[in-house]
């Protein structure tokens, strides 16, 4: 029996290519607006740290905004990747680590620009990771989160989340934006903004970045065709499965 940490390992290292192909992950309105941020944040930070770099979308967007940026993951497969992109963008100032978020190797107040992006999803200990993301950065700094969002309603909730963890093992937990902000406040993070766009999700790409067994997906069409009404509403979903999520971007101040 594996632990999570070596699901996510195992899921993810082989799929850096995947991951760097997915155009859920390579562009969006998130990214657009990550790169407006920075750019009205004026003065380049010295030191960024993305979270669950993944195959480096989020890194490569922030990169021209500062002197040294850290791209983190757990996943070598993935690390090798950023380092592979950062060279064809020229983008020296791209540097990896390999580790996770709950756990992160630099000292306290040591980053002036904390994100991540489509990764706290899978963190198994997302309180101690967003204390994490307060403790390492400087007063005074920012911090982006974005991710998937669980619905409101508890129904379409569960319908959701469900239809994640068949699709991936290492799925832990889409949270609301309510719970968002209880756990980024509890840590002393101030919101300075919120954002939130519909990002349409197409079912056969879906599940083959993840290589997701047929009897997954023959389960996730089975729980798609038995869900009421409502969840088919709120979800958008499609005769081919498709369906439409919602991601949520946070752009917070450590006072
Ligand atoms: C969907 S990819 C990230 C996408 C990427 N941030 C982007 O903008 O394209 C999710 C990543 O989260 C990483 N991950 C999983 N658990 C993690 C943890 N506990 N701490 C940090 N990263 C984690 C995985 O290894 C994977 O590379």
């Amino acid at each position: 029996m594996r632990s999570h940490e070596q699901t996510v390992q195992t899921l993810f290292n082989p799929r850096a290519e995947d991951y760097r192909h997915s155009s859920v992950h390579a562009a969006g309105p998130d990214l657009d607006h990550a790169r407006e941020l920075l750019r009205q944040r004026g003065a380049r930070a010295a030191r960024a740290l993305d979270l669950g770099c993944g195959a480096g979308h989020l890194s490569f967007a922030l990169a021209p905004h500062v002197e040294h940026l850290i791209a983190l993951d757990p996943s070598p497969g993935m690390l090798e990747a950023v380092l592979r992109g950062a060279a064809e963008r020229g983008l020296s100032q791209v540097q990896t680590c390999a580790a996770s978020a709950e756990s992160i190797p630099f000292p306290d107040g040591n980053f002036e620009l904390v994100c991540t992006r489509y990764s706290a999803h899978h963190w198994s200990h997302l309180e101690a990771a967003v204390r994490e993301i307060s403790r390492v950065l400087a007063p005074g700094g920012h911090a982006l989160v974005i991710d998937a969002l669980a619905p409101p309603d508890p129904l379409v909730d569960t319908h959701f989340q469900a239809m994640e963890l068949l699709r991936d093992a290492s799925h832990v937990r889409d949270r609301s934006v309510r719970e968002w902000r209880a756990l980024l406040s509890a840590v002393g993070l101030a919101e300075v903004q919120y954002r939130q766009w519909p990002v349409r999700i197409e079912f056969a790409s879906w599940v083959a970045r993840m290589r997701t067994p047929e009897l997954h997906v023959a389960a996730i069409r089975s729980l798609q065709a038995a869900a009421p009404r409502e969840v088919h509403a709120a979800l958008g979903i499609e005769a081919d499965g498709s369906f439409t999520l919602q991601t949520g971007l946070f752009w917070l101040v450590k006072p």
